[in-house]
C-alpha cells in the first residue's frame, strides 16, 4: 500500500452525502449562487445510490386543505407523535414548507401517484389523522433521488465525486476549512478544502444488526462531529419500524398498513385493536412496535430463525389490484428474500431499527455552531421528530431542510468573502491518519467487533430497555471501543480496500453506540421510542428536555436543554 496526498481540491461549498438532503442542498446552493459558487458533492457510494432510495411509503405534506387537512393538524400529529419532545416552532415552519417542496418535486418531474380525479394521491400513514403521505408507488425515495439528481444536472458549477470515504473535517479555532477523504477506488487521499460545508451523511442505523438500514449508514458524519467536540442531541431515541422483514430486517413499508394491511399474531388475532383502539395498525411506530414485542414476549408470536420471533403482516384486505399497482416493490422483496408473494400469504415481520431521531445539534437553518458548517437530513437534529418520528416526515424533512441549509450556506458564502487556508500540517495530518488506520495495532478483528456490537444493541438497546441491560450494554460497548484501537486489517492494498472501510466504519459505530446507551441509561422515563420497563411512564417534570451529548477531554458528558413549546401542551398519548 502507498499512502500519499494526491490532490487538494478548492471549493466554496463541499456537501458530504448525496441522499435527499445532500442533493436538495446542492440544488439550492447552486441556484442561489447563480454560478458564483464552486460546489462539490461527495458520497461514500455512487451518488445515485444513497440510502434514501430505500424510502418506500411516502413524504408527508398538507395538500388538501379544501378537503379537511390543515397545517395545525399536521403539526399536532407530529408533536403528539413525538411524545411532546419536538420544538414546536420548528414543526410549525416545517409543515407549512412541506407542500411547497413536494409540489416543487412535481414540477421537476417526479411521477407522484394520482387519484382518479387527476390530483396527486396521498395514502394514510401511522399517527397522521389525515392521509397525507404523498407517494410514487412504494419507491418514493428512489423517484425522489432521481428527480433531484436530474435537477442537479442543470447546474454546471457542481462537481460530483463518487466513492469518497470522508474520515475527518478540518476545523481550526471553530472554523470549518474542508474535509479529508480517501478515494475508495485508489485508496489515495484527497482534501476538499472549502469555505463552507454541509454534512448530510444520514443516521446511525447500522449500530444494530437487525435493521432496515443499508450497510452504508454507519453514522460517519455524526461520529466525526462527536470527535470534533460538536454537540449531539437526543441520540438515545432510535426508531424501530414495526414491519422489518424477518430475517433480514428489510423495510416492508407502512404503506401496506396505510392501504389496508393488518398485523396478526399466531392466533390469527388483529391484536392492535387492543393497544390502540382508534388508530389500530396505524398508530405511531413506537406504539405498534411495543405492541408487537408484547405479543411476541407473551408467547403469541411465531418462532423465528436466530431468536427473531415474528408476527404476520396480512395483505389480503388490500386486494390484488391495489397491491399490484401500489406495492409492487414489497411484493418483489417478499418473493426475493423469503419466497413469499404477499398476494398469496402474509409476510413475517418484527420491529427493525429504522431511524435516528437525534443528530448534530443545529439551529433552525441547520447551522452547527462551527463557523461555515451546516448539517441536514437525518444527520441533523432540528427537533422536529422529538422522541418518535411519524412516518413520511423524514423524506419531507430532507427536502425541506436540505433546501434551507443550501440556501443559508450559499447566502453566507456570498456575503462572506473570507478564504480558508491549508497548512503543511493539514496534509501531514491527513496522511498520518490514514497510515495509522492501516497499521496493525493488535489482534482484534474489526468484523468480530461489529458483530458483538450488533448483538449487544439488538438485545440491550432495542424496543424495551432497562437499567440492567443498558448498564451491561454500556460495559460491553466501552470494551469494544477499547478493542477498536487494537485491531489488525488483513487487507493492505489501496484498491477498494473493504477491510479499511469496515474498520473505520466500525470505529464510528462503537463510539456512537456509547452515546445511544449512555443517553438511554440516564433518561429514567419512557418517552416515544425510548421505553424503560423500570420507568414505564413519561415524566414531564424531570425529562421534558432534550439530551445533549458532548465529548470533552476523552469523557462523554450528558446534559439537557429545554424543549420549545408553542401552543400544544403535553397530554396523554392515546390513539
Ligand atoms: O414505511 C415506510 O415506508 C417508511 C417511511 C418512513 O420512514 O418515513
Amino acid at each position: 500500500m502507498e499512502i500519499y496526498l494526491v490532490e487538494v481540491f478548492d471549493y466554496d461549498l463541499v456537501i458530504v452525502g448525496s441522499g435527499l438532503a445532500g442533493l436538495r442542498a446542492a440544488i439550492e446552493a447552486a441556484r442561489i449562487g447563480k454560478g458564483k459558487l464552486r460546489i462539490a458533492i461527495i458520497a461514500k457510494n455512487q451518488l445515485m445510490r444513497p440510502h434514501s432510495i430505500s424510502a418506500e411509503g411516502g413524504s408527508a405534506a398538507v395538500l388538501y386543505m379544501d378537503e379537511g387537512d390543515s397545517f395545525d393538524l399536521h403539526a399536532y400529529d407530529t408533536i403528539k407523535g413525538s411524545d411532546y419532545l419536538c420544538d414546536q416552532d420548528v414543526v410549525e415552519f416545517f409543515v407549512r414548507q412541506c407542500p411547497i417542496d413536494i409540489l416543487e418535486l412535481e414540477h421537476w418531474g417526479i411521477p407522484w401517484a394520482r387519484r382518479n380525479d387527476g390530483r396527486i394521491a396521498q395514502r394514510p400513514f401511522g399517527g397522521h389523522s389525515y392521509p397525507r403521505a404523498t407517494f410514487a408507488a412504494d419507491r418514493t425515495g428512489f423517484y425522489e433521488i432521481h428527480t433531484l439528481y436530474d435537477t442537479l444536472l442543470k447546474y454546471d458549477n457542481v462537481d460530483k465525486f463518487h466513492e469518497q470515504f470522508v474520515y475527518d473535517f478540518l476545523i481550526e479555532n471553530n472554523r470549518f476549512r474542508g474535509v479529508v477523504a480517501f478515494d475508495i477506488p485508489t485508496g489515495q487521499i484527497r482534501i476538499f478544502k472549502a469555505r463552507a460545508g454541509i454534512v448530510a451523511t444520514g443516521g446511525l442505523g447500522r449500530l444494530y444488526g437487525y435493521t432496515t438500514y443499508s450497510h452504508l449508514v454507519t453514522g460517519d458524519g455524526l461520529a466525526i462531529a462527536l470527535r470534533r467536540g460538536m454537540k449531539l442531541k437526543d441520540i438515545e431515541f432510535v426508531q424501530f419500524h414495526p414491519t422489518g422483514l424477518v430475517p433480514s430486517g428489510i423495510l416492508i413499508t407502512e404503506g401496506v398498513r396505510g392501504d389496508g394491511g393488518i398485523l396478526r399474531n399466531a392466533k390469527g388475532e388483529r391484536f392492535m385493536e387492543k393497544y390502540a383502539p382508534t388508530k389500530k395498525d396505524l398508530a405511531p411506530r413506537d406504539i405498534v412496535s411495543r405492541s408487537m414485542m408484547t405479543e411476541i414476549l407473551e408467547g403469541r408470536g411465531f418462532k423465528g430463525p436466530g431468536g427473531l420471533d415474528y408476527l404476520l403482516l396480512d395483505f389480503s384486505p388490500i386486494g390484488a389490484e391495489k397491491i399490484k399497482e401500489k406495492l409492487s416493490q414489497v411484493r418483489e422483496i417478499g418473493a426475493h428474500y423469503v419466497g413469499i408473494d404477499p398476494l398469496d400469504s402474509p409476510l413475517p415481520v418484527r420491529p427493525s431499527a429504522h431511524y435516528t431521531m437525534g443528530g448534530i445539534d443545529v439551529t433552525h437553518t441547520g447551522f452547527t455552531g462551527v463557523t461555515g458548517l451546516w448539517a441536514a437530513g437525518e444527520t441533523a437534529c432540528l427537533s422536529i421528530h422529538g422522541s418518535n418520528r411519524l412516518g413520511a416526515n423524514s423524506t419531507s424533512e430532507c427536502v425541506v431542510f436540505g433546501k434551507v441549509a443550501g440556501e443559508d450556506s450559499a447566502k453566507w458564502l456570498l456575503t462572506n468573502s473570507n478564504s480558508v487556508d491549508l497548512s503543511e500540517g493539514d496534509k501531514k495530518y491527513a496522511e498520518n491518519f490514514l497510515a495509522d488506520a492501516y497499521r496493525d495495532k493488535g489482534d482484534y478483528d474489526p468484523y468480530e467487533i461489529k458483530r458483538e456490537l450488533w448483538t449487544t444493541m439488538d438485545k440491550d438497546a432495542y424496543v424495551f430497555r432497562n437499567e440492567n441491560g443498558l448498564t451491561e450494554g454500556l460495559k460491553i460497548i466501552r470494551g469494544l471501543i477499547e478493542k477498536s484501537g487494537k485491531i489488525s486489517i488483513s487487507e493492505k492494498g489501496n484498491v477498494y480496500n473493504q477491510n479499511l472501510i469496515a474498520s473505520l466504519e466500525m470505529k464510528n459505530l462503537v463510539e456512537l453506540a456509547e452515546v445511544v446507551v449512555k443517553g438511554a441509561l440516564e433518561r429514567k422515563e419512557s418517552r416515544g421510542s425510548h421505553f424503560r420497563t423500570d420507568y414505564p411512564t413519561r415524566d414531564d417534570d424531570n425529562y421534558l428536555k432534550h439530551t445533549i451529548a458532548r465529548r470533552a477531554d476523552g469523557a462523554l458528558n450528558i446534559s439537557y436543554v429545554p424543549v420549545t413549546l408553542t401552543k400544544w401542551k403535553p397530554e396523554p398519548r392515546v390513539y
